[in-house]
């Protein structure tokens, strides 16, 4: 099984019905795939664990980084590990909710710290989902 984790940077604020799309066909593509994983958008800045056969993580990957919903692709760690995620997630704000963003951004936060962390990947997406929760530096990224 292959990790991939990387960063990116909306090229505008994503809307619900913005997010809602990617989100719809994601689902539909990777369960064919047998691709698992998380979606993280905040402040501008989405944070992607892909987990499957390393072949199909990497294909799609490269369909991912030339999609112009986004810009600065930057791949934070590949690595061989077990799946860790049961299905595809995707976890973002719903401006429709009665729950307010701080309360999106506590409860991430709670469940990044009991997520595990097993592998590198895991280890980056986690610390990077930290770090756009926080302030939406990146500018540190190196130093993960
Ligand atoms: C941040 C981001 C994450 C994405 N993640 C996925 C994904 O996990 N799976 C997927 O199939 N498409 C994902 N997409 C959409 C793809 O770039 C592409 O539009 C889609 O796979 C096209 O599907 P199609 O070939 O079935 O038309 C993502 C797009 C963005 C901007």
């Amino acid at each position: 099984m292959f990790q991939l984790t990387y960063v990116s940077k909306s090229k505008s604020e994503m809307n619900f019905t913005d997010l809602n799309n990617i989100l719809e066909v994601a689902k539909t593509n990777n369960s064919t795939l047998n691709i698992t994983g998380c979606l993280v958008y905040h402040n501008s800045r989405f944070v992607q664990i892909l987990e499957g056969e390393e072949i199909e993580v990497l294909q799609l990957y490269e369909k991912i980084k030339a999609d112009e919903r986004h810009q600065d692709v930057t791949l934070l760690w590949e690595n061989n590990a077990k799946r860790y995620f049961g299905e595809w997630n995707m976890a973002f704000h719903n401006p429709n909710d009665d729950d307010d963003v701080k309360q999106f951004v506590e409860n991430l936060i709670l469940f990044s710290d009991f997520a595990e962390k097993s592998s590198s990947a895991l280890l980056s997406f986690w610390a990077t989902v930290r770090r756009v929760l926080g302030d939406g530096n990146i500018r540190n990224l190196e130093s993960i």
